[in-house]
C-alpha cells in the first residue's frame, strides 16, 4: 500500500503559540493523482504544504513524501518535490526562456536550452519565449512559474493557490498546465479556496476545517454525502462566468464547464 502513495500524512498537528491550526490531519495522495486541499482563509492549507515541503516542522504526527519522512529525511524529500507559492517567483528582467535556462543551469542539468524549449512548448509560451517577463500577463507568469518548478522532473509538485488573483481565462490556462503535469505522471497537491477549481481538476478532494480533514473523496463521493438531487424544472440562466468566457473566448479546448450547466435529466419522473 504505502509504496503506491506519493504522500502519506498521519496525525499531523501544528500550533503557532496558542493557535492550534492543525489538530490531527490525515490523508494520502496516490502517485500521479491531482489532490485538492480545500479550506477557507486561515484553515491551515499553507501550513500543511510548508510541513510537507520541509519548510516547517510539525508538532506531532508523521508525513512522508515520495517514501521519505519529512522530519528525518528532509534532504531526500527536497530532492523529490517542487513548491510553487502564491506569488510568482520569476525574474522580471529576464525573458521567459532565460528564466528557465537559469534554473536548469543552477540545477547543473545537461542541455539547459533544450529543457527550456521543451517546457516553453509544453506551457504554450514559445511565442513569448524571448520577451521580458515584465511584459507577461498574470496567467503567463503563473505558467512560467509552474514550468520553472518542473525543471529536473520532481515526482511530487505542490501548488499553493495556483490561480488566486487570475482572471477566468488565465485560470483555465493554468488548469490545463496542471492537467498536463498529471498526464506526465507527476503527483500534484494543490490548495485552493475555489470550489470549481477542485471540481474541475482534482481526482480527490479533501476539506480542511477546524484543524482536521472533515471529508476526503472523489467528487462523486462528496456529492453522495448530500441527499439525492431533487428534480426540478428551472430556466437555466448563464452564469457570469459563462458570459465572460463566451465573450472573451476562453476554454479553447472546450473542456471548461463541460457538463455543469445542464439542468437535471428529464428521464426520472416518479
Ligand atoms: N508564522 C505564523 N505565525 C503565527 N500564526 C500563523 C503563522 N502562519 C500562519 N499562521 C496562522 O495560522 C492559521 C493558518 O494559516 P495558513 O496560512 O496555513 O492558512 P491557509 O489555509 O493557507 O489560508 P489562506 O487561504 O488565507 O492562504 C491562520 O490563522 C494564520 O494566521
Ligand atoms: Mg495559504
Amino acid at each position: 500500500m504505502t509504496t503506491s502513495e506519493a504522500i502519506q500524512v498521519r496525525g499531523l498537528e501544528k500550533s503557532y503559540k496558542t493557535l492550534r491550526v492543525l489538530r490531527g490531519v490525515d490523508f494520502a495522495v496516490a502517485r500521479g493523482g491531482i489532490f485538492a486541499l480545500l479550506g477557507s482563509n486561515g484553515a491551515g492549507k499553507t501550513t500543511v504544504v510548508k510541513i510537507l515541503s520541509t519548510l516547517l516542522k510539525a508538532d506531532a504526527g508523521t508525513a512522508t513524501v515520495n517514501g521519505s519522512d519529512v522530519a528525518t529525511q528532509a534532504a531526500d524529500v527536497r530532492e523529490s518535490i517542487s513548491l510553487t507559492g502564491q506569488f510568482a517567483a520569476v525574474d522580471e528582467i529576464l525573458s521567459g526562456r532565460e528564466n528557465l535556462v537559469l534554473v536548469a543551469r543552477l540545477r547543473h542539468l545537461k542541455d539547459p536550452g533544450r529543457i527550456a524549449d521543451d517546457l516553453l512548448e509544453r506551457f504554450a509560451l514559445t511565442d513569448a519565449a524571448a520577451r521580458k517577463v515584465a511584459t507577461y500577463s498574470g496567467g503567463m507568469r503563473r505558467r512560467l512559474d509552474i514550468a520553472m518548478s518542473l525543471i529536473g522532473n520532481p515526482p511530487v509538485v505542490f501548488l499553493d493557490e495556483p490561480t488566486t488573483g487570475l482572471d477566468p481565462q488565465a485560470r483555465i490556462e493554468v488548469w490545463q498546465a496542471v492537467r498536463e503535469l498529471a498526464e506526465h505522471g507527476t503527483t500534484v497537491l494543490l490548495t485552493t479556496q475555489y470550489l470549481d477549481e477542485a471540481e474541475h481538476l482534482a481526482d480527490r478532494i479533501a476539506i480542511l476545517h477546524e484543524g482536521r480533514i472533515i471529508v476526503n473523496g472523489t467528487l462523486d463521493e462528496l456529492k453522495r454525502l448530500l441527499p439525492p438531487a431533487e428534480v426540478r424544472y428551472v430556466e437555466k440562466q448563464p452564469t457570469l462566468e459563462d458570459v465572460f468566457l463566451a465573450l472573451v473566448g476562453g476554454g479553447k479546448d472546450g473542456d471548461a464547464g463541460d457538463d455543469r450547466t445542464t439542468a437535471p435529466a428529464s428521464e426520472d419522473r416518479r
